[in-house]
């Protein structure tokens, strides 16, 4: 039998909207004296938030991607974080900030903030719109979370279940049902 299930509204796109604002208000405080920001979006599920959260930042940027993986199309962390695109420049001596959907376990933020410390960027910080810290399994934090979350499947602005409802305007709560 199929699993089915619906979707019931958790954050809204107003909200979401309301926030990315003062998210991005914090962050070019933060990097006022930049001579340019490297914007790093973890695909896939950063591009909405991303889009978002650039449009609204008041400093020069470049925006470059890292594709990591952990989950695939279940609902577990595998993990085991596999990165399956880079990124186009170096970092070496440049401000970095890293953009990411959502931090559960912690596996994927950590392993890329670690990969990308390596190669010794002069500031590296990291914006997550979500955060469900009672899921923490890795030792990492957001510099700036958008929301924290109770332990609930998420779907919605850029988040997936198995590869579908990345395009839902706001993040809702997956509710499985009995078909
Ligand atoms: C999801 C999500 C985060 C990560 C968070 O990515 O977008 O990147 O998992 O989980 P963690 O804190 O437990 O590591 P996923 O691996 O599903 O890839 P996707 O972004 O392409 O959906
Ligand atoms: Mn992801
Ligand atoms: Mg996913």
């Amino acid at each position: 039998q199929p699993l089915t299930y619906v979707i019931d509204e958790m954050i809204s796109a107003k909200s979401i909207a309301a926030r990315v604002e003062a998210l991005a208000r914090e962050i070019s405080d933060h990097f006022a004296d930049t001579d340019k920001l490297v914007v790093v979006g973890l695909l896939r599920g950063s591009f909405v938030f991303i889009a978002d959260l650039v449009r609204e930042l008041d400093l020069p940027v470049e925006v470059d991607f890292i594709e990591a993986s952990s989950y695939g199309d279940g609902m577990e962390s595998t993990r085991e974080v596999r990165i399956l695109k880079d990124l186009r420049s170096g970092i070496e001596g440049r401000d970095v900030l890293v953009v990411e959907d959502i931090v559960d376990t912690g596996f994927t933020l950590k392993h890329v903030t670690g990969m990308l410390r390596a190669r010794k960027p002069a500031r590296l910080e990291v914006c997550a719109l979500l955060d469900k810290p009672s899921r923490r399994e890795a030792d990492i934090r957001a510099t700036w979370t958008g929301f924290e979350i109770p332990d609930e499947f998420v779907v919605g602005y850029g988040i997936d279940y198995a590869q579908r409802n990345r395009n839902l305007p706001h993040i809702g709560k997956v509710r499985f049902t009995r078909p």
